[in-house]
């Protein structure tokens, strides 16, 4: 049985990649290794924590003693790398838990794969999750394509910009079997509400505000997230070593349009009248340092690996609000702080 460790994987994303991996390969053992951060909810994994080929394992990976204990202990065949601080907005205000966490976290994570595989490369692999922040913004038009010059602007892209480059120095230096996608901007269940789509959901329902950052006109390009997943998937399994690959929905929006989009829709749900969402939004100093456009080419992931996005975004939209008003408990949780509390009901008692 191939032994995976999925980082990360109580997160947003990282929930979905193990979901994913969990039933459609019974014969892996995935190993879950997340520190429960503020972003860390174990609620997210119900459906599958019982099954004989998951393990959840709570632990921190800037702590260095343990990854190295972890690893010699289990002797992973492969690291998909997932676990990050993952919002712009506190990495301004708090940039060291970025340094941390994603710079010295994944060293560590690349030092323990090196370590226990020595020099026996064969069928190993180390897959790194990064975002397309680290290539900086466009202007109007273009694209980021896998050879764009990084120019990361905020702490947190400046800390995935690093971690990709020694994620690539582990290749070039030692030969480790590296493989990198940068992702553009994901929705979809399971998102913490302090990104922009969960957060205008939940103060929708809750007739609160929507703070629209500057004049709304960023330019976001957006990916469903099972998609983001499914494209995992199919890079960890494809013969491909030292290679990166961006992934995007090829879905760009401005952040107002999609904004006036999602009160639209939930008007729609929630029964109300066309327009009564609309009147929530309230422009706000705009975030320090923001990048004006993203859009990703992923011609190199659809050509020479076969992938594309399942949904439209109006397809993408809906079924993300509908989840979002189906678990409104899920949300209350989350915006009370209940669920930190999951782990010591579901785990405290083992
Ligand atoms: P998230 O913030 O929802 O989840 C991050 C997870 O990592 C949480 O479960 C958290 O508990 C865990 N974690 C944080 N610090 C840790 C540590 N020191 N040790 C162990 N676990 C720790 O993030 P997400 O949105 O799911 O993003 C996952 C990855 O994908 C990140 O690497 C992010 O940079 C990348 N990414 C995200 C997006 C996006 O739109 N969300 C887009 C492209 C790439
Ligand atoms: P976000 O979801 O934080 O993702 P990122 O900054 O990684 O792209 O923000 C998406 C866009 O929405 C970004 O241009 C900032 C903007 N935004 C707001 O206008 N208001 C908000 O409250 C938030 C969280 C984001």
């Amino acid at each position: 049985m191939k032994k995976i460790l999925i980082t990360g994987g109580a997160g947003f994303i990282g929930s979905h990649v193990v979901r994913l991996f969990v039933n459609k390969y019974p014969d892996y053992h995935i190993y879950n290794l997340d520190k429960l951060t503020y972003a860390g909810n174990l609620e997210n994994l119900k459906d599958i924590q019982d099954k004989p080929n998951y393990t959840f394992i709570k632990g921190d990976i800037v702590d260095n003693d343990f990854i190295q204990k972890l690893f010699e202990e289990y002797r992973f065949d492969g690291v998909i790398h997932l676990a990050a601080e993952s919002h712009v907005d506190r990495s301004i205000t708090n940039p060291m838990e970025f340094i941390m966490t994603n710079i010295v976290g994944t060293v560590n994570l690349l030092n323990a794969a090196k370590y226990i595989w020595k020099n026996d490369f064969e069928n190993k692999r180390f897959y790194h999750i990064s975002t397309d922040e680290v290539y900086g913004s466009l202007g109007e038009t273009g694209y980021f394509y896998e050879d764009t010059a990084y120019d990361p602007h905020s702490p947190y892209s400046a800390s995935k910009a690093s971690s990709d480059h020694l994620v690539r120095a582990y290749h070039d230096t030692y030969g480790l079997p590296v493989i990198i996608s940068n992702c553009s901007n994901n929705y979809g269940p399971n998102q913490f509400p302090e990104k922009l789509i969960p957060l205008f959901i939940n103060n929708i329902r809750s007739n609160k505000p929507l703070p629209v950052y500057g004049k709304g006109v960023n330019v976001r390009d957006w990916l469903y997230v099972v998609d983001h997943a499914r494209a995992i998937d199919v890079i960890y399994h494809s013969d491909k070593v030292g290679e990166t690959y961006n992934i995007g929905g090829h879905n760009e929006w401005k952040n107002i349009d999609l904004i006036k989009v999602l009160c639209k829709v939930m008007d729609k749900k929630l029964g109300r009248p066309e327009g009564t969402s609309e009147k929530l939004i309230t422009y706000v100093t705009d975030r320090a340092g923001h990048d004006l456009r993203y859009a990703i080419d992923s011609s190199k992931l659809q050509q020479e690996l076969g992938w594309k996005p399942s949904l439209q975004f109006e397809e993408g939209i809906e079924k993300t609000v509908d989840w979002y008003l189906e678990n409104q408990e899920w949300l209350d949780n989350v915006t009370s702080g209940n669920y930190q509390k999951y782990y010591e009901d579901m785990y405290g008692r083992r």
